[in-house]
């Protein structure tokens, strides 16, 4: 590595930094050499009903397979995020909104106000008959009634389930009806760049589809205004709920083990997993991990631009700031609306000083040009992060220069839905950055690269991304399915947890993270698995089979590419190409749309029947020369008309 390239931590910030160098390297050993000692310690930092005394009781072999942590440990994850601050923070603002539309007021929700709002709710929920270990399912915009709603969850016990406002109805009944929701809350509509999202319509139509009887009650939040349909007396409008409900609801005790939320996301194989995190090692964790990656000041003004219906959201949006009394903004809006200054005009107008982010966005702004950049101040900035996809060190020069004028640290913060909190990270005080690498593991945390055949590999090497120890934050199951969780997780690679990311390790030990190894891709940071697509593809009746991969895309990272063989006597058009892309996109949102569709005779498989979807990939990036060895194939012919077609696309 050229020594350009090492960006070191800048003087003045290290001076003041939480964690230095030093601290770095002694925390870390401390943090392996006695993990029940450092993860014990740690724990104090949130609040418990009773301490723990059992910190870690954790085995991955799935012959004896044990995850538990602070095992005899009590704690309400909301006292933590709200109660503990009203006697030194109670007017401090906890939740600043931004609107999606900036001539509209922004608003600043107290810790005290915060608390008596998720508290209301909360005695709503109980009026209701939503008890410890029900789920309720959240599909809300990013209005503060999404914190609100989560929180008031965890007060009562109850595990929130938060749906991404951008996925469709198909998709919110499958994610209803595999945890048996008994609650919906949602709103009238949402807002983002301009445009209203029929939320509330989409929930209408989600609970006619199979599978989503559980659900008795739908709560609405008035939010656009808009008009909506009341199925009485299914529907209740939020407001009426909560009119009159006290502003102090006992939290329930929960055991640290008990689940916090479950939240679905794409995996290799069929449908969406829901992964469960639990309360006690969770809270720590992100609240650990939020303060020492973001060197968070009791003055800070911090945001993160997650959706909440991600788990960006779920952990620095709401559980680790708030627990660390933060003041984090909520955004509703988009990078481009009104124009392509938005983010650096918000950052201007609440002096922001923390602001984390997705490649995809820094990427789409940067094409933009530095004049939309420059005509801002960002003088609060200190610090600026990275999440959700390999950043290109294009881009995180781009954010390092023009973004934080060179004054700020870049933390480029490697994590998954699964490990709940960031895992491989700069910490800004201490480590030395590189553009494009998430550089050293996070105290606790054993990242190790095994080859195909999950031989470690030592010094510099690229292979598959493991993980060799439980951290705190860590999922405990799949919801519903713990086989699945250990099959997918913990088999291929025994005694070690397998990420699904392929990585490198340079000579200094930086972790450089290359990408998906299985058949999840990441499209502008958001995770789809290519069996999902797939799946909607041949619920279209003019559709036999289809096969999806992904392709390098300039802005989203990866874009979804799909081949297609229609059902003998179709004929492939123009239209009928236009209508699938539309179709999968109504059945499980914009996020999914392909970018390319390919008309595919039949499709390249082995003589037992299995789609290569090497080749296919190499066909969708224009690479028909690597296409490897192809001798296993049934029809190696299926391949030239593939890659000929290619061509004149
Ligand atoms: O491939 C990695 C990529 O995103 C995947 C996890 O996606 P998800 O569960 O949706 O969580 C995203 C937000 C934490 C990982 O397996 N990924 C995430 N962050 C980075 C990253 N790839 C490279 N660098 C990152 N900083």
């Amino acid at each position: 590595m050229s020594q350009p390239d090492l960006h070191p931590v800048p003087d003045a910030f290290a001076a003041a930094a939480r964690i230095r160098r030093e601290d770095y390297e002694r925390l870390y050993a401390e943090s392996i050499r006695d993990p029940d000692a450092f993860w014990g310690r740690v724990a104090q930092r949130v609040e418990w009903m009773r301490a723990p005394t059992r910190i870690r009781n954790v085995n991955f072999d799935p012959a004896d397979f044990r995850l538990r942590w602070y095992e005899d440990g009590e704690l309400n994850a909301t006292v933590s995020c709200l109660d503990r601050h009203l006697a030194t923070r109670g007017d401090k603002t906890a939740l600043l909104f931004e609107p999606d539309d900036p001539a509209q007021p922004a608003q600043r929700i107290s810790y005290r106000e915060l608390h008596a709002r998720v508290c209301r709710l909360a005695n709503a929920l109980r009026n209701l008959g939503v008890r410890k270990g029900d789920v309720v399912t959240i599909y809300l915009p990013m209005i503060p009634e999404a914190a609100v709603a989560m929180l008031a969850c965890a007060r009562i016990g109850a595990i929130h389930s938060v749906v991404f406002g951008g996925f469709a109805p198909h998709s919110i009944a499958g994610r209803i009806a595999d945890c048996a929701s008994k609650l919906v809350i949602t709103a009238d509509e949402g807002r983002r760049g301009g445009k209203k999202v029929p939320l509330k319509a989409n929930v209408d139509a989600a609970l006619k589809l199979p599978g989503t009887q559980s659900v008795e009650t739908v709560l609405v939040v008035r939010h656009t205004g808009g008009a909506v349909a009341m199925q009485m007396p299914r529907d209740r409008w939020y407001d009426a709920v909560i009119e009159g409900q006290p502003e102090q609801c006992d939290p329930e005790r929960m055991n640290a083990e008990d689940p916090l939320f479950v939240l679905y996301t794409s995996g290799s194989t069929g449908k969406p997993k829901g992964v469960l995190h639990t309360t006690g090692g969770y809270l720590v964790f992100v609240s650990y991990t939020h303060e020492a990656v973001f060197d968070l000041r009791e003055d800070d003004v911090y945001w993160c631009t997650a959706d909440v219906g991600w788990v960006t959201g779920h952990s620095y949006i709401v559980y680790g700031p708030l627990a660390n009394g933060a003041t984090a903004l909520l955004f509703e809006g988009v990078p481009n609306y009104p124009d392509v200054s938005r983010f650096w005009e918000v950052i201007d107008k609440h002096q922001v000083t923390l602001f984390y982010t997705a490649p995809t966005a820094i990427r789409a702004l940067m094409r933009e040009g530095d004049a939309p950049v420059k005509r801002t101040s960002r003088r609060s900035l200190r610090l600026l992060g990275s999440v959700g996809e390999p950043i290109n060190p294009e881009a995180w020069r781009w954010y390092f220069d023009v973004v934080g004028d060179g004054r700020c640290p870049v933390v480029d913060t490697w994590w998954q839905t699964e490990t709940g909190g960031i895992l491989i990270s700069p910490l800004p005080g201490a480590i030395a950055a590189k553009p494009g690498s998430a550089t050293l593991p996070f105290f606790g945390v054993r990242p190790a690269i095994v080859d195909a055949e999950g031989n470690l590999l030592e010094g510099e090497a690229e292979g598959n991304l493991v993980l060799l120890d439980s951290w705190p934050g860590q999922m405990r199951t799949v919801y519903g399915d713990h086989e699945r969780f250990i099959d997918t997780y913990f088999r291929a690679y025994p005694g070690c947890y397998f990420t699904g990311d392929g990585c490198r390790r340079d000579a200094d030990g930086y972790y450089w993270i290359t990408g998906r190894v299985d058949d999840v891709i990441n499209v502008s940071g958001h995770r789809i698995g290519t069996a999902e697509v797939e799946s909607a593809l041949v619920l279209h009746p003019k559709v036999a089979e289809a096969a999806v991969v992904g392709f390098p895309h300039d802005l989203k990272g990866q874009g979804i590419y799909a081949y297609v063989t229609l059902v003998a006597g179709e004929a492939d058009s123009e239209e009928l190409r236009k209508e699938l892309i539309a179709y999968v996109r109504n059945e499980i949102g914009p996020i999914a749309t392909p970018d390319h569709l390919q008309w595919a005779p039949s499709l390249p498989k082995t003589r037992s029947g299995k789609i290569m979807r090497r080749i296919l990939r190499k066909i969708a990036e224009n690479a028909p020369d690597q296409l490897g060895d192809t001798s296993t194939l049934a029809d190696p012919s299926v391949v030239e008309s593939l890659v000929q077609q290619r061509r004149v696309m």
